[in-house]
């Protein structure tokens, strides 16, 4: 036994050095190349990346070739093919995405989504690299003994999205645990009977929730470090471990049942001090690069600017931007669509910047709704609403507010939060910047005032925003689920409780996100009662020009629209009733 345990440690502690100077060499290969391509204009190298610590060629993958099928063809069959649209989280795999100055973070995402090109000179992980039989990893481990794999075919992906979880920096063992949840009995401390379904079954705390004036309500970042997973801590999707569960979201399992993979999940411990991948993330993320590559299908560039984005849209204004590719990925997939010319840009660092000032807040267009969760930092308390409503943690891994945007789509869920908060977009082409009204954006079906030539730099809102919000979002599941119809709230009481300002955006009653204007006339400057609402209420109810669809029926919308400011309003008299 010694000698296995001793023989084990030794081959670990080899792959660990392996992994970390195989990492080392190719970051070092890495930048010197993206330095050269972006000297020469996005097209000098061979497009390569790391996975499972050695580095591959990528090939002439053009733009269509999604990840999945790279990484299958490659040999890496651990990753599967369940729906090809994001819906199961079959195909996760782990990438080192950059958390802070000099830090990574392991993020899950669905490789069925994503261009293989987007991932030049990055870092994967899949379950094989993880872990091998006789050297499992912890989470391996964990699903393994407690029976959370039947057929297997979930399973990589779990693996994957549950590792994300593991080794998330702000993951605490809640007080007076020692976290590990591994004290003999199979039990995870949690006093939980197993009806949490990590596929939406269970409930959330931070779904449909009125905001306390005061920002007290819940915040994005439970885990009060950098936010992603572990909003809403106590809600009884948290093990005794830290483990939040929302991180399985976007797995789906048809066989096994979620409590013991549920009791995996909570059973983990921490990282040890020798785990590759927890010293990893003290080292710095890959840079992003300038990539080229085409194939007979299409070609795909990464441009190294936004400068050199904006001129190569302006020669190519049909060319198809491409940032998290959560959108994009279903038209490949499911609906056979190509582009000549696909451009990369969710890694260009104009369009990932953050600040706040004094009067606004500006959000790069090319963020993750992740990393916009965790930097705004509970700021917006509309936004931390509707995040944990929006598709499920992988997909939120890659989903970008100027994909949300970009497609002018009328059932997006920021639309109607963003009009809310009166947002305005910075819209960019070789001409220069223009700032648009959110407001004013949309014209039509899928159609805006952004020109072809133009693409969405920054979302932009305005400071302070208004101590009063909620996100209601309608779908046929809690989670994971397109909106029927969906109502956000952005309202100012006076000292006399009266409706100082009033801003209602809806999503899935027209063909575009709109503002209920006539129901905010309603309100605005009348007493914040039930009468003042039930008269609004029926402005709410005609606001739009709802249709039926597979989704829901006009009926159905309509009624929806009518009960939701009621709802809003018994929303806010429960949180004002002394405790
Ligand atoms: C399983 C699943 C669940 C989903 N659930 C939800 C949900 O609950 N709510 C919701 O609203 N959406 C949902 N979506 C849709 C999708 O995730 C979002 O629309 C997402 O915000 C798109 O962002 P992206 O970066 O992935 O866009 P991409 O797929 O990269 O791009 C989408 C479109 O926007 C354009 N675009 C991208 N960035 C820019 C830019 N900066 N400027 C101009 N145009 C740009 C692209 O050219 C493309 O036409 C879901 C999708 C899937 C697959
Ligand atoms: S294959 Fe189902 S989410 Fe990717
Ligand atoms: S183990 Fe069979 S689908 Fe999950």
């Amino acid at each position: 036994m010694a000698e296995a345990a001793a023989a084990a440690q030794a081959t670990a502690a080899a792959q660990a050095t392996a992994a970390a100077q195989a990492t080392a060499a190719a970051q070092a290969t890495a930048a010197a190349q993206a330095t050269a391509a972006a000297q020469a204009g996005a097209c000098a190298v061979e497009p390569r990346l790391v996975v499972n610590g050695r580095t591959r060629e990528l090939g002439e993958v053009g733009g269509h070739v999604t990840l999945l099928e790279w990484l299958r063809g490659s040999g890496l069959t651990g990753c599967k093919e369940g729906c090809a649209e994001g819906e199961c989280g079959a195909c996760a795999v782990l990438v080192a995405r950059e958390d802070g100055p000099g830090r990574t973070r392991w993020m899950a995402i669905n490789a069925c989504l994503v261009p293989a090109a987007a991932f030049d000179q990055q870092e994967v992980v899949t379950a094989e690299g993880l872990g091998r039989p006789g050297q499992l990893h912890p989470v391996q481990r964990e699903m393994a003994e407690r029976g959370g794999s039947q057929c297997g075919y979930c399973t990589p992906g779990f693996i994957c999205s549950m590792a994300a979880e593991y080794y998330r920096p702000g993951r605490r063992p809640a007080a007076g645990q020692d976290g590990s949840g591994q004290d003999g009995s199979g039990q995870d401390g949690s006093g939980q009977d197993g009806s949490g379904a990590p596929d939406g079954a269970g409930t959330t705390a931070t779904g449909q929730h009125y905001q306390a004036p005061n920002g007290s309500g819940i915040s994005a970042t439970g885990d009060g470090e950098s936010g992603w997973n572990g909003a809403g801590a106590g809600d009884g999707e948290h093990g005794a471990n830290g483990f939040d569960l929302h991180a399985l979201s976007g797995n789906l399992c048809r066989c096994t049942g979620y409590r013991p993979i549920r009791d995996a999940a909570y059973a983990l411990g921490q990282p040890d001090e020798e785990d590759p991948f927890a010293a990893r993330l003290a080292e710095p993320a890959p840079g992003p690069a300038a990539t080229a590559t085409s194939n007979a299908q299409g070609r795909y560039v990464r441009p190294a600017s936004l400068a050199e984005a904006l001129e190569l849209l302006a020669v190519h204004p049909d060319a198809r931007l491409v940032a998290g590719s959560t959108d994009w990925g279903v038209e490949l997939n499911i609906r056979g669509a190509r582009a000549e010319l696909t451009i990369g840009i969710e890694r260009i660092a104009e369009l990932r910047e953050f600040s706040v000032g004094p009067g606004r807040i500006d959000i790069g267009a090319a963020l993750s709704l992740s990393e916009i969760e965790a930097r705004l930092a509970g700021r917006v308390p509309l936004l931390d609403q509707m995040f944990p409503q929006f598709a499920s943690r992988l997909i939120r891994n890659g989903a970008t507010l100027g994909g949300n945007l970009g497609t002018a789509s009328p059932i997006g869920d920021t639309p109607p939060a963003l009009l809310a908060l009166d947002a305005t977009l910075v819209l960019a082409s070789v001409e220069g910047e223009r700032e648009v009204l959110l407001a004013d954006y949309f014209t039509g079906y899928r159609q805006s005032v952004k020109r072809p030539d133009e693409l969405i730099k920054t979302i932009r809102i305005p400071l302070p925003v208004a101590p009063v919000t909620a996100f209601h979002k309608i779908a046929k599941r809690r989670f994971d689920d397109i909106s029927s119809v969906a109502v956000a709230y952005a309202l100012k009481l006076d000292d006399d409780q009266r409706v100082a300002s009033v801003r209602i955006g809806l999503g899935g009653v027209a063909a575009t996100p709109l503002r209920a204007m006539a129901a905010e006339e309603a309100l605005r400057g009348r007493p914040w009662t039930r009468d003042t609402v039930a008269a609004a209420a029926e402005e709410l109810a005609r606001a739009g020009t709802p249709m039926s669809d597979h989704r829901a029926s006009e009926a159905y919308r309509i009624a929806m629209l009518r009960n939701s400011l009621p709802k809003f309003y018994a929303e806010t008299q429960e949180e004002a009733r002394p405790r």
